[in-house]
């Protein structure tokens, strides 16, 4: 609680998000060669050691809160890894190397490199459950949603909120077995749809940003995307609420040993508990929030997002990257 309390009496001055667009852009281009080659691991482990190697040169001493799993399953970005060169300044970070590899395996658009980061003690990740029911928008109407209340309840709030009649309200959804139900809902109450086939922190990205094609996304997704999700809508202002969403009997008895309350709703603070949160991504294949890499000869451009908690300023950045004087600067090959 001292550390917290800390921090809030002097609050992170230094916009790291700028710093974490460099991992999430080596991320990327690490990711990005294997576009539409059919294998989830090699895109995951190219984005994991970029990620890995880049983090360490932040200044900062970072510990690994969401990452790609436990210790012993996972040799690098395992959760409770210090990473960072040291510097005094304690925070959590969150990683997904790509959120969407299947969609980088298959060459399908939409799959981004992530990182979040947030004051030492500030980030929660109920780890019990593996997914999360989510309900996630902007800020117009952060306070009109409750994911306790049914979708229609949710729809009329929201366009009203938003001064949009409910067949131009625009619910992002992924494109499961699972959601059937919700989307039979959705296209009862009379609103728009727009399916995804993975990646749902870009999703929950543009249902927060003012004037993008979607207005909201609902249903069921990862809890480590949810928490991501959180830190970005926390920069932009939005509002997420989730909810253990226990996939059998056996997944609810455990969260109920740990202590868990199964009916809890997580709201964004609750989720990411300080504005000192950053958040970066890098997009891998072009999709609605960025650009994927694009090849040139001897390097490529990325677009990456940055934002920041404290001053609430989203910035995009376009960047060229030299494949060659990057190749005489790192000891890691990044691209
Ligand atoms: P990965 O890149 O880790 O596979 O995650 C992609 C993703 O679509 C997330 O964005 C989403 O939260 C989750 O998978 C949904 O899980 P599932 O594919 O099991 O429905």
């Amino acid at each position: 609680m001292d550390i917290i309390a800390d921090h809030f009496e002097r609050p992170i001055e230094r916009n790291i998000a700028m710093e974490l667009v460099r991992v999430t852009e080596a991320a990327a281009l690490g990711a990005a060669r294997f576009l539409g080659r059919g294998d989830k691991n090699l895109v995951d482990q190219a984005a994991v050691t970029a990620m890995r190697y880049t983090l360490g040169y932040v200044r900062m001493d970072g510990i690994v809160v969401i990452g790609e799993g436990e210790k012993d399953h996972a040799p690098m970005l395992y959760i409770g890894e210090h990473i960072g060169d040291g510097s005094e300044l304690k925070v959590d970070i969150a990683v997904d190397p790509v959120d969407g590899t299947r969609l980088v395996a298959r060459g399908l658009p939409g799959a981004i490199a992530v990182v979040a980061l947030s004051a030492r003690g500030t980030m929660h990740f109920p780890r019990q459950f593996y997914y999360m029911k989510k309900i996630a928008t902007g800020p117009e109407a952060k306070d009109r949603i409750d994911i306790n209340a049914s979708v229609e309840e949710n729809l009329n709030n929201i366009a009203d909120a938003k001064k949009k009649r409910i067949s131009e309200v625009t619910v992002v959804v992924l494109d499961r077995p699972r959601h059937d139900e919700l989307l039979e809902e959705i296209r009862r109450v009379g609103a728009r749809i727009k399916l995804i086939t993975d990646g749902d922190v870009a999703a929950c990205i543009e249902a927060a940003l003012p004037d993008r094609e979607v207005d909201v996304l609902m249903g069921i997704g990862g809890t480590p995307e949810g928490v991501l999700s959180a830190a970005a809508i926390r920069c932009i202002g939005g509002g997420i609420q989730a909810k253990a969403w226990p996939r059998d009997d056996s997944e609810r008895k455990s969260c109920l040993a740990a202590g868990v309350d199964v009916d809890r709703i997580y709201k964004t603070e609750d989720l990411i508990s300080s504005d000192d949160v950053f958040f970066a991504a890098t997009g891998v294949s072009s999709g609605e929030l960025l650009k994927g890499v694009r090849y040139f000869g001897g390097g490529a451009f990325t677009e990456s997002i940055e934002m920041r908690g404290r001053s609430g300023t989203v910035r995009w950045i376009d960047s060229r990257h030299n494949f060659e004087k990057l190749d005489k600067l790192s000891f890691f090959e990044i691209h």
